[in-house]
């Protein structure tokens, strides 16, 4: 059994097709859910509690110091069970860089999902990077969070075409339909145990 930890900043798409997945039995051997937020004001908050009925905590963004912030994070995943032996933190529109010493804590248990196929186009904005970039194809990717940003073991990636007409906001939206899924995909495997890291990389175990 698994227990899930999904951390957001705003909206909360991918972590809706998260949490729909494990409502319809999709992601199961979940045990606990909680979602945390560093935004009182993210809408994915209201869906969490009022669509699903999981529990959210809101660390304040007063709390502006970053080992301040993350003490609080660790009292609160360990208050809710979610320990390096059986947790797994979702990183979902989370816009904070977590520090090198927490992410050891939960090295290779803390995913990210990001919009553009890394190691292209890293950080903010990457749709739109890609194209000014002119690139023709782009996607998303799902990898476990190392202490580099965006640098972290590829677990899954989805491509999308780029067509000459597409705004930073078609293409967003092309990209995070793939999002979803992808992100969904990789949960499952990590919950199956099929995941396995050397080098930096990941291999799927496909028996
Ligand atoms: C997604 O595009 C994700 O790839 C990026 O931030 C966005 C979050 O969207 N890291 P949402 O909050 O999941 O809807």
């Amino acid at each position: 059994m698994v227990n899930l930890a999904i951390l957001i900043s705003g909206r909360g798409s991918n972590m809706k097709a998260i949490l729909e997945s494990v409502k319809r039995g999709e992601i199961y051997d979940v045990e606990h859910i909680i979602v945390i937020s560093n935004n009182v004001d993210a809408p994915g908050l209201k869906i969490a509690s009022e669509e699903f009925g999981i529990k959210t905590i809101t660390i304040s963004k007063d709390i502006s110091k970053k080992a301040e912030f993350e003490i609080k994070l660790i009292k609160i995943l360990e208050n809710n069970k979610i320990y390096y032996n059986n947790g797994l933190i979702c990183l979902a529109g989370f816009m904070q860089i977590l520090s090198p010493g927490f992410v050891k804590l939960y090295e290779n248990r803390i995913m990210n999902i990001h919009p553009s196929l890394l190691p292209s186009f890293k950080g903010l904005h990457a749709q739109k990077q890609a194209i000014d970039a002119g690139v023709k194809v782009s996607g998303c990717t799902v990898h476990f969070v190392n202490s580099v940003m965006d640098s972290g073991p590829i677990i899954l990636q989805q491509c999308v075409p780029i067509y000459d007409n597409d705004t930073e906001a078609s293409l967003s939206e092309r990209i995070l339909l793939k999002e979803h899924e992808c992100y969904v995909k990789a949960i499952r495997l990590f919950i199956k145990r099929k995941i396995i890291i050397r080098d930096n990389k990941v291999f799927l175990n496909r028996r």
